[in-house]
């Protein structure tokens, strides 16, 4: 297959690329780099010694993303392209219902006009909000609790109401979890802009000394050490779980997936795993709970396995060796491109 992957050059989408090169297919990227670089997918072409083609464009701009389909036919769209900042959401959410909400519907409306079909979309356990129960299965109704959790949430909506209109659509929703670690290689990992908004890029900034200390919000969660759990997946399995994702299988589409471990593991017992891989301290100081945090989140990552034959099998330690090789070999990230 052909595939086009919208923020292919991000954390997120760059294993997604190197995963569909290394699985035999052809990848054409669309990225307006806002927060991917170029030097990303110059290095999944290393890695997989094969090209791709990068588009720098911006789903809002309908000719330039036409642009990207004028080429060799596409088969199906890997889409990774979005704002996800919480904090930001919260303080700029016109920004974030363009980006993300608009952004989709010009990508469905340019994917109609070419005759494509296909799309798997990079959702979040976000969309789920203050879960009451764990694990989290897809059944849960969803009920996010900021607007970046909200773009998310309305883009399956707007999703699951073109699928309804015409059963040509072939539409699956993949709900991650706490995306964490690198490529085994370190030579592709995230690189944040900022002050890092998830726990594992923020320790491997400590680690590495571009941070003095971790601030854990939080030690008084009903969970067994008080931090928050979340349950982290390793973001090669991620990206393995969307070639698996583009083979359609399971139900009727929609098809939602959970994509996570299962094991959710706490702040604390992150830090000290971080700790034994990088053989670095990580000072932390515990401060207030943050507003909208919740205690424990982790997925029934069961229906994944069910129906696309896919499970993560990379564990925690493999997340803080991967995430610190990646942050000891390039303490600055990428280097300017
Ligand atoms: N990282 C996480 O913790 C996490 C968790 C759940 C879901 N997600 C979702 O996964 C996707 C990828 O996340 P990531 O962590 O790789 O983020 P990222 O910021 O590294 O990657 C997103 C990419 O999209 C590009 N982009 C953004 N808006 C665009 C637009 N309008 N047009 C073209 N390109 C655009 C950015 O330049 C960037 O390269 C996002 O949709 C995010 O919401 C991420």
């Amino acid at each position: 297959m052909r595939v086009l992957v919208t923020g292919g050059a991000g954390y997120i989408g760059s294993h997604i690329c190197l995963e569909l090169l290394e699985a035999g297919h052809d990848v054409t990227v669309v990225d307006n780099l806002a927060n991917g670089k170029r030097e990303a997918l110059r290095r999944v072409e290393a890695l997989a010694q094969r090209p791709l083609e990068l588009f720098t464009a911006d789903l809002n701009h309908k000719d330039d993303l036409s642009a990207a389909f004028s080429g060799p036919r596409i088969d199906a769209v890997i889409h990774c392209a979005g704002l996800k900042a919480v904090a930001e959401s919260v303080a700029d959410p016109l920004r974030y219902y363009a980006n993300n909400v608009a952004g989709t519907v010009t990508l469905c409306e340019v994917m109609r006009q070419h005759g494509v079909s296909r799309l798997v979309f990079s959702s979040s356990c976000t969309v789920y909000g203050d879960a009451a129960t764990v694990p989290i299965t897809e059944e849960l109704p969803p009920a996010p609790v900021n607007p970046y959790g909200r773009t998310k949430r309305m883009i399956e909506q707007l999703l699951t109401d073109l699928q309804a209109s015409d059963p040509a659509w072939d539409l699956t929703l993949l709900r991650y979890f706490n995306p964490a670690g690198a490529h085994a290689s370190g030579s592709i990992g995230e690189d944040p802009a900022g002050v890092p908004d998830n726990l594992f890029a923020f320790i491997a900034q400590v680690a590495v000394g571009r941070r003095p200390e971790l601030r854990v919000f939080g030690n008084d969660y009903p969970t067994p050490d008080g931090t928050g759990v979340r349950d982290y997946i390793h973001v090669v399995d991620l990206a393995s779980a969307h070639v698996s994702a583009l083979e359609p299988a399971g139900g009727p589409a929609p098809r939602v997936y959970n994509l996570g471990t299962g094991r959710g593991y706490s702040v604390l017992e992150v830090v000290e795993a971080f700790e034994r891989a990088s053989g670095r301290k990580i000072p932390y100081v515990i401060t207030e709970r943050r507003p909208g945090d919740i205690a424990r989140a982790y997925a029934d990552p069961s229906r994944a396995h069910a129906e696309l034959g896919w499970r993560a099998r990379r564990d925690l330690h493999e997340m803080c060796r991967d995430a610190w090789r990646w942050q000891s070999q390039n303490p600055d990230g990428y280097p300017d491109s």
